[in-house]
């Protein structure tokens, strides 16, 4: 299983699963180009990114997996499919959408751009901060929001500036959604407000063989807010879907 990690994260995103193996699972979880120890690679689109993913498979002799991701990394799912579909058994997206960016969010996207260059990483860490956790970890759990926000702030601002310029100019994946023909999960914190529980309904009706599952009490980082509930609920849909 490879775990993708969302803007601007990187791998430490899925400690709590890989603190938690799937009995007869091997999980992966890669820091993309540009992030934690990974090289930056200066082709800017979600194609170059799923390529460089396919490669990864190779270098690590795996033909297909499952393949997961949240947020930017379901974006991110979503472009691996449609270029090296022989390559997924089944996907977990973990509050994810599958629109474009509106008008309005590619301006925010050039704003974010410019706080980068302007201030560093750990301005964008501030300012995406609020969006990151659910009410209830904001509230609750400080050490789960300085952790996202620690993770954010060492970003390299190149790396940032690739991703929102990644992000900006991303394709719709509506179309896409009908042509998932493999065991799909679906997981979303009912607090999220970046990518809202409505979205991930709506992909729910255009997946064919999804399923989806409610995380409650956590946000837009559900994995690291809810860990106990997000790894039960991977480690069903895993043994309920994937025969050995
Ligand atoms: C993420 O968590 O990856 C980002 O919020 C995605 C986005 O900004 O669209």
């Amino acid at each position: 299983m490879l775990l993708l990690h969302g803007f601007p994260l990187d791998r430490t995103l899925w400690a709590p699963q890989l603190a938690s193996p799937i009995p007869g699972v091997r999980t992966i979880a890669p820091d993309l180009p540009g992030y934690g120890d990974s090289a930056f690679v200066d082709v800017p689109s979600l194609d170059a990114w799923a390529d460089w993913l396919a490669e990864l498979l190779d270098t690590l002799r795996l033909d297909r997996v499952i393949l997961g991701g949240l947020s930017m990394g379901g974006y991110l799912c979503f472009a691996f499919w449609r270029r090296h579909p022989e390559r997924v058994r089944a996907l977990v997206l973990a509050d994810t959408k599958a629109g474009a960016d509106s008008e309005e969010a590619r301006g925010k996207r050039l704003e974010m751009r410019a706080l980068a260059g302007d201030r560093g990483a750990a301005a964008v860490a501030e300012k995406m901060l609020p969006g990151m956790v659910g009410k209830t970890t904001r509230n609750s759990r400080p050490e789960v929001v300085a952790l996202l926000e620690t993770m954010m702030g060492r970003a390299s601002v190149r790396a940032v500036q690739e991703s929102l310029d990644i992000l900006r100019q991303r394709p719709d994946s509506i179309a896409t959604l009908g042509t998932i023909d493999v065991p799909t999960l679906i997981l979303c914190g009912e607090e999220d407000v970046l990518t809202p529980v409505a979205e991930s309904r709506s992909m729910h009706l255009a997946i064919p063989h999804s399923e989806l599952a409610l995380i409650p009490a956590a946000g837009h980082a559900s994995n690291v807010e809810s860990p106990v509930v997000f790894n039960s609920l991977l480690a069903g849909f895993v043994s309920a879907n994937i025969g050995g």
